[in-house]
């Protein structure tokens, strides 16, 4: 585990690792992404691959760790300063919970926070399930992107997430919905959830250098319409929280 450095953002959610999901293709990729956040003030990043075990299934808390030690050496041979923590985007389905007995639960950097995204036009009963058997464990589930669910109508999305944020769940609002390219539901909801502070964290969910300009725009745009205080409590303080937590 790299120290934690003493200033700058850190993104929590992010493909960067070469070749293993549908993210960065090759080590010159993350490079490329690192040269782009550091212009933003980045100065670390957990790296959250897809936990989804139809599309990936190699990507396991084990792997993942190697992997991301593999990238922090590689970086370090080319004096690229930049920190890189374990982590994982775990994909919620009528599976996962036995996936995490087999094969761990995958903490952010070693901690107690784990990330996680459901892919479903509704609101599964097993989302409720695999929350709730994270917090019998002690574990701090952290639901991705709530603005890009698919449930059309507002009111039901948000009565979950109060159920789910009154039983302790943290919710991480991705940049890139502030700029529309998500849709127009995505960029109406991420507004709406920022002017009721919903959100926990504010994160990348970078994939390729290519589409990493945009997300800088959306984070651009948080700081215009609600202020920098917003953006700095959700990408340097609260990431420093998870980092600092055994
Ligand atoms: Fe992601």
């Amino acid at each position: 585990m790299p120290p934690i450095p003493p200033t700058g953002r850190i993104d929590v959610h992010s493909h960067m690792l070469p070749g293993i999901d549908d993210g960065c293709e090759t080590i010159e990729e993350s490079i490329a992404s690192i040269n782009l956040l550091k212009q933003v003030g980045y100065t670390g990043t957990i790296c959250t691959p897809h936990l989804w075990p139809d599309m990936f299934p190699d990507n396991t808390p084990a792997n993942i760790q190697r992997w991301t030690d593999e990238l922090a050496a590689q970086l370090a041979d080319r004096g690229i300063d930049y920190a890189l923590w374990t982590g994982g985007e775990l994909r919620l389905d009528e599976d996962v919970i036995d996936w995490m007995k087999t094969h761990g639960v995958p903490t952010l950097a070693n901690s107690r926070y784990v990330l996680t995204d459901f892919w479903e036009d509704n609101w599964p009963k097993y989302v409720d399930q695999a929350f709730d058997w994270l917090i019998a464990q002690g574990y701090q589930p952290i639901l991705a992107h709530p603005e890009r669910i698919g449930i059309a109508k507002l009111d039901t999305l948000i009565e979950h997430l109060d159920a789910i944020t009154a039983r302790g769940v943290l919710l991480q609002g991705n940049f890139r919905c502030m700029t529309g390219e998500d849709g127009y539901l995505q960029d109406q909801r991420i507004r709406q959830f920022l002017t009721e502070d919903r959100y926990w964290l504010l994160a990348m969910d970078m994939h390729r250098p290519d589409a990493l300009p945009s997300r800088l725009d959306g984070m651009q745009m948080v700081v215009t319409e609600f202020g920098q205080n917003i953006v700095d409590i959700t990408t340097i303080q609260r990431p420093r929280t998870i980092l600092a937590t055994p």
